[in-house]
């Protein structure tokens, strides 16, 4: 009997750390069977600044999933966003050798290598390199040029590198932690593939997972990804600008923002009076909500107004015909679709994580999108590598055939 196969996903989030065991059905469902978070200790911003402590959180959340899980696994991917990432787009051409025969496969790894060292400097890994089209003499537009006669093969690519060493620091905690990095991969990248459809890609879309410490980024237009980002602004810095405004210990504010708080401020907020604790034995005092929500809605403005500039730098906002999907746990402040829709004037859903079974009242909440989504990449990236023949996979994972890195 073939042995159970499993995927151990680590998303190093800026707030906690969320490992998710899935355990691989038949026909490639995927069977969430074990969760585990624990604080992000020892990075800031997504860059380990303290090894030892990054060490203890990987492998406090990875062994609280293994053990739900009840299985013992020794390589994981890790998902990461950080300030040491860049995304960029970038083309490449090669003249195809022997044109008339076809264009083959190292021929499109050829064309790759071009863009790829058109704009990566030498300082920086490659984690993710998405073919977004190829263009053979003439013809633009080509997803799969394989076999195709042409003298000159060109490749639109998206590639997404970060600094080698701020990488190099990762993968020592993750392997002082007792794991081996199967691969690892861009949060906003694994997030759209939790919470995007195909449709929602093919018309245009901006995924944004708006996490503690981060905005992950992603736009995808006709099926490609167009830009994907990481902006340095979350929702720790609402519950921060709480904490300031009012003097209030932060995990009260923290408790505020969840509770009473809103990226709207409505006329009813004056009249309603919430109870604020303050710091260092200050009486507690009275405050009208509104006072509360104007504070949040001003920081949340600001997220949105560094969206926009995202979003423009890539495509007219109009281009945005399935608007935007909001995910990650500032997704669920309350009034923050209604106030991207307003502001941005885009529709606006909330994206909760879907593709995979089980757990699922943990693993549905938008906080762990991205853990899903590396599952899903995880197990069509273990396929490609497996697979001979390249285009069955793709037909197999349309949608995540395009978007692995390392494409061949
Ligand atoms: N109900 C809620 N209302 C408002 N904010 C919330 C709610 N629940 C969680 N949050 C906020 O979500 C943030 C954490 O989100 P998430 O778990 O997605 O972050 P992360 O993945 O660790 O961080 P990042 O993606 O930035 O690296 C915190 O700022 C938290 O205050
Ligand atoms: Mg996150």
């Amino acid at each position: 009997m073939r042995n159970e196969e499993h995927i151990l996903a680590i998303d190093l989030g800026t707030t906690k750390v969320c490992a998710v065991v899935a355990r691989v059905l038949a026909g490639d469902e995927l069977e969430t069977i074990g969760v585990g978070t624990h604080p992000s200790e020892g990075l800031q911003n997504g860059t380990v600044v303290d090894l030892e402590r990054t060490t203890r959180s990987i492998e406090s959340a990875a062994q609280k999933a293994l053990a739900t899980a009840g299985v013992d696994i020794r390589k994981a991917w890790i998902g990461i966003a950080a300030s040491f990432i860049q995304s960029y787009n970038s083309r490449g051409s090669v003249a195809v050798l022997q044109g008339q025969r076809g264009i083959t496969k190292a021929d499109m790894k050829s064309a790759i290598r071009a863009a790829v060292d058109m704009k990566i400097p030498p300082e920086m890994k490659v984690l993710h390199q998405i073919p977004r089209w190829f263009r053979v003499d003439d013809v633009t537009g080509v997803r799969d040029p394989e076999g195709m006669v042409g003298n000159l093969l060109e490749v639109d690519l998206h590639v997404v590198g970060g600094r080698k060493n701020d990488i190099a620091n990762i993968e020592r905690a993750v392997h002082a932690a007792g794991f081996r990095a199967e691969g690892m991969m861009l949060q906003p990248i694994a997030s759209s593939l939790s919470v995007l459809s195909d449709d929602e890609m093919d018309a245009g879309v901006a995924m944004i997972d708006i996490g503690g410490g981060t905005t992950d980024i992603a736009i995808y237009k006709e099926g490609q990804i167009i830009a994907s980002k990481v902006v340095l602004i979350g929702g720790d810095l609402i519950t921060k600008d709480i904490a300031s405004y009012f003097a209030a210990p932060s995990e009260h504010a923290e408790t505020l923002k969840k509770t009473f708080g809103s990226a709207i401020v409505t006329p009813g907020d004056e009249n309603e009076m919430i109870e604020i604790q303050r710091i260092r034995n200050r009486p507690s005092k009275e405050a009208p909500r509104s006072e509360l929500n104007f504070v949040i809605e001003a920081r949340v403005e600001q997220i949105i107004q560094q969206v926009e500039r995202t979003i423009v730098a890539a495509l007219p906002l109009e281009e945005l015909v399935a608007g935007i999907v909001l995910t990650g746990g500032t997704s669920m402040l309350s009034g923050l679709t209604e106030k991207f829709q307003s502001e941005l004037r885009l529709e606006t859903h909330l994206g909760i994580p879907g593709g995979v079974t089980g757990f699922t009242d943990i693993v549905k909440s938008p906080t762990c999108s991205t853990a899903i989504g590396m599952l899903l990449y995880a197990l069509a990236e273990r396929r490609r590598r497996e697979e001979e023949d390249g285009n069955a996979f793709q037909a197999m994972f349309r949608r995540l055939g395009t978007m692995i890195g390392n494409y061949f």
